[in-house]
């Protein structure tokens, strides 16, 4: 994306602060940079390349130029969001990219608990929420969005704990990135301050992948055990009967999904 696909991409919206970067560090670290300096309202960041993306857990995200939308929203917090629906907002991301592929290409993405957005069963986006805090006051809340537009953007699979594609791959044809990029800004503008309500949970949960069948958790130190995926709690936790019949529900971080082949 450049300059003026972006400019094209944000015209109208109305959001508090926006730039394009063609190259930057991370996208999440510039907004968290205007939160601090005290923006207001929703804002966007986004690049062309980034030189030090972070995926979720410490993980590097690769952005080479031209090939990859990489975005950070500042979410807009000043009417007193409810810190107990943190766990929705880091839905928040993973559906708005959903809804856009669905709505401009007529894709059937899914989203693998709680923000991977699948294609045909591989990962073609990730989202980083960051929350920023004073003391117990959350101060900001940051959805970072990376999705693989294009076959340059993508790792050796070998590299990776899941397998990846891309938009175009999964598409079989070139799309303008800033047309995806409007879309997904369209649904956060929709869901932002829906969040947690019955429709937006209903949303989110109808397109988990994995929804009903059997999955292997991998729940740290090496440990993993199969459950059924039942579907979301009120918080956005995900709620799983383990083999012991037990119905447990798990906060973001604590567990990491596979399908069952994949042990
Ligand atoms: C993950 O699946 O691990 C999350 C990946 C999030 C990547 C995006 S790209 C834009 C923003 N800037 C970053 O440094 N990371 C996020």
């Amino acid at each position: 994306m450049n300059q003026a696909e972006f400019a094209k991409a944000v015209a109208g919206l109305p959001l508090a602060k926006y730039a394009f970067f063609p190259s930057i560090g991370s996208t999440n670290d510039e907004v968290a940079e205007w939160a601090r300096q005290g923006v207001q309202g929703l804002a966007l960041a986004a690049a062309d390349e980034q030189t030090r993306g972070r995926g979720r857990a410490g993980r590097r995200w690769l952005t080479p130029p031209g090939s990859a939308l990489a975005f950070s929203i500042l979410l807009d917090l000043a009417a007193g969001f409810d810190a107990s629906r943190l766990g929705c907002a880091s839905g928040l991301g993973a559906l708005a990219v959903c809804e856009a592929l669905e709505t401009l290409y007529k894709l059937s993405p899914q989203i693998k608990w709680p923000n991977d957005v699948l294609l045909d069963g591989m990962k073609a986006c990730g989202v980083l929420p960051e929350a920023h805090w004073t003391g117990s006051r959350l101060r900001a809340l940051i959805l970072g969005i990376g999705i693989n537009i294009a076959p340059d953007d993508m790792p050796p699979q070998e590299a990776l704990s899941f397998p990846a594609t891309c938009v175009e791959e999964a598409l079989g044809s070139r799309i303008k990135p800033g047309d995806l990029l409007r879309g997904v800004l369209e649904r956060i503008f929709v869901w932002k301050d829906r969040l947690a309500t019955v429709e937006f949970l209903e949303a989110w949960q109808g397109r988990l992948a994995y929804l009903g069948e059997n999955v292997h958790l991998d729940v740290g130190k090496d440990r993993i055990i199969e459950a059924q995926l039942e579907g979301l709690a009120a918080d956005g936790s995900l709620r799983l009967r383990l083999s012991t019949g037990e119905l447990r529900a798990f906060q973001m971080g604590e567990i990491q999904i596979r399908p069952l082949a994949k042990k």
